[in-house]
């Protein structure tokens, strides 16, 4: 049990940091970034959906049948990562306006292969091995719940935002012009970084900073991306904009 708690979230947390460099170097190609030669390809929603429910069930299943006992506290964080879950992997993919695109199996691979190991750090310290010491009225843990219902609310908006953007039947890109686009190209993932900060203040655990971790290191790069391919495609880009950080970066 100790090797668990000190060795996986501790290596899942240096292992975020090793993939920075390679994230910055390759782009995933899915979404505007995908190529076929990437091997096999399967439908896009599909792909979003086998992905992401991976956390659901694999976090879920390790917290429930873990021994430790279950504080307030850890049953708000079961609750959220429940809820951000099911919307990610049932109702987002539903959502998108992705007619006929298809995203690479490896793609997929890959990521079932991080929602599985952050699904397992998560729930399982949540379940097994956190101390009976999690308390919901802690000032961090509040603080913690706020940043990530603001950083939910700006992902889920500006995902919103950008769904909009296609009327029925298009595929293509357009440039994103209002409400919080003004500041940065890719505020959802700028909300989604904030989300899972925010649940790691709560839970205070490495499983759930290195996942924070995970998560910037897979979404800086990405909203950096984003913003040079805006930039390729429309000379009318707005100049003063950022990628992901307003007025920073
Ligand atoms: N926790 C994590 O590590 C993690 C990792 C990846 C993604 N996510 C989250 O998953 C969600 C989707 O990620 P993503 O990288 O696919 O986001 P994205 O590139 O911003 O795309 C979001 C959706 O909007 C569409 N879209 C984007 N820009 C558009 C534009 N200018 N004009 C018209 N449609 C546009 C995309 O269509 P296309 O698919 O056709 O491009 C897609 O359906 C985000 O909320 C992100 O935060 C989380």
């Amino acid at each position: 049990m100790n090797f668990i708690s000190i060795r996986w979230p501790g290596d899942g947390f240096f292992f975020a940091l090793a993939l920075i460099p390679i994230q910055i170097k390759i782009t995933a190609p899915y979404g505007r970034h995908t190529r076929s030669n990437w091997g096999l390809m399967i439908s896009n929603r599909l792909g979003w959906t086998l992905m992401e429910v991976v956390s659901l069930i694999v976090f879920a299943f390790f917290f429930l049948r873990g021994d430790a006992e279950k504080t307030t506290g850890s049953w708000i964080l079961f609750a959220l990562w429940v809820a951000h879950y099911i919307h990610r992997s049932l109702i987002f993919p539903l959502r998108t306006h992705t007619r006929g695109k298809k995203i690479p199996l490896f793609i997929v691979f890959s990521a079932v292969f991080f929602n599985t190991i952050n699904g397992f750090m998560n729930g399982f310290y949540l379940g097994e091995l956190q101390p009976p010491t999690l308390f919901a009225d802690h000032p961090r843990f509040i603080v913690g719940l706020v940043l990530f219902l603001l950083g939910a609310a700006l992902n889920l908006y500006s995902d919103t935002l950008l769904l909009r953007l296609r009327k029925p039947g298009e595929t293509g890109y357009k440039i994103p012009r209002n409400h919080v686009f003004r500041w940065v190209s890719c505020p959802n993932h700028l909300g989604e970084i904030i989300e899972w900060t925010g649940f790691a203040l709560m839970a205070w655990n490495l499983a759930a900073l290195s996942f924070a971790v995970w998560t910037a290191a897979n979404l800086i790069p990405r909203a950096l991306s984003h913003h040079r391919w805006y930039k390729a495609q429309f000379p009318d880009y707005p100049k003063e904009r950022k990628a992901v950080i307003p007025f920073v970066l």
